[in-house]
């Protein structure tokens, strides 16, 4: 894996997060959790190269977020076996099995002690500066609330926000 500046990031993040995704591990080498996330951003905030990320609560990769402050999304591309990995790790628990085992995903650890996959092709290594809660009364289009949350659908959202300290590139 070679390390690329922010200055040379030129990928269309339309695409690449909401058509392609994502996944989000949270934790440390010794234990962590991954899950497939397709909402989210990279921006420019406080100075700094940031992802913004929005995870409910109610996922098990949330707990270990809480845990260390180190995130990573990884980008596995488009081929039908990142589909499938993808597909598994959003829909399915780590508190109900062991997703590296079942998926063949093959850990990575940075010299950083960031966690990535042998499957990515794109690692961007965060550290977490901001958990945000959304608030009901702050949405301005009541059909999001109605759409999105609510009995059956879920939580609001953490809204986290993570200063992009590494950009692995994978081959
Ligand atoms: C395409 C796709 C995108 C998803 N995006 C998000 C997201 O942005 N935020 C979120 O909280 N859950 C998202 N999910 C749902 C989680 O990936 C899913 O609930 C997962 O099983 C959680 O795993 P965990 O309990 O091991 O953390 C998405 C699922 C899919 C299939």
């Amino acid at each position: 894996m070679k390390q690329i500046e922010v200055s040379a990031f030129k990928e269309n993040i339309f695409e690449t997060i909401g058509k392609e995704w994502m996944l989000v591990t949270g934790g440390t080498k010794e234990d962590f959790n991954m899950m497939t996330a397709s909402w989210g951003g990279i921006g420019w905030l406080w100075n700094k190269p940031v992802a913004f990320i929005f995870v409910r609560p109610e996922r098990y990769t949330y707990e270990f977020l809480k845990k260390n402050r180190k995130l990573s999304l990884s980008f596995l591309g488009k081929e039908e076996e990142a589909r499938k990995i993808y597909s598994f790790c959003g829909s399915k628990s780590g508190r109900d099995l062991d997703k590296v085992k079942e998926t063949g995903l093959k850990p990575v650890f940075t010299e950083t002690d960031g966690i990535t996959y042998e499957q990515a092709r794109m690692t961007l290594e965060c550290q977490q500066l901001y958990e945000g809660e959304m608030r009901e009364s702050d949405f301005l289009d009541p059909e999001i609330l109605k759409n999105w949350y609510g009995e059956k659908k879920g939580n609001l959202h953490k809204v986290i926000v993570a200063e992009i300290e590494h950009i692995w590139i994978n081959g």
